[in-house]
């Protein structure tokens, strides 16, 4: 993580859109080529519509044509570490794989960086349909 994706998971977590719950989070992913694209969470008055910041993330970056992620960032405020929910964590391995990075920041810093393999061991992906 350098500084440009630190600094875009901060502006992303800058522009989320969380009245509900009002915890924001930013996420950056570093797509296989270089580029970066980040996502906010996105939340709706219909609660289970809203939608997470790496979904955010992940969506700009398959509009832009690249389907391997590289490194991810999250960042959100608070005591606890926060780490991506399960189904991110499933969204970030369609893309991935056991080595990627995920580095879980605050707006002051990494926290702690961890491997997709740790945040979802044995996992399920693409490779698994491949009969
Ligand atoms: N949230 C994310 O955007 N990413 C995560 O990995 C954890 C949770 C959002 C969803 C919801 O808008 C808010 O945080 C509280 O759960």
């Amino acid at each position: 993580m350098d500084d440009a994706m630190f600094n875009l998971a901060r502006d992303a977590m800058a522009r989320a859109y969380a009245p509900y719950s009002k915890f924001s989070v930013g996420a950056v992913v570093r797509g296989a080529g270089g580029k970066l694209y980040a996502g906010c969470n996105v939340e709706n008055a219909a609660y289970p519509q809203g939608c997470c910041a790496e979904a955010s993330a992940i969506s700009a970056m398959v509009m832009d044509g690249e389907t391997s992620i590289a490194e991810v960032v999250v960042m959100a405020r608070g005591d606890g570490l926060v780490t991506p929910c399960g189904g991110c964590r499933q969204r970030i391995r369609e893309f991935g794989d056991d080595a990627t990075p995920i580095h879980v920041c605050d707006e002051k810093g990494l926290r702690q960086t961890l491997t997709l393999g740790q945040l979802l061991p044995l996992s399920f992906g693409p490779e698994n349909l491949k009969t």
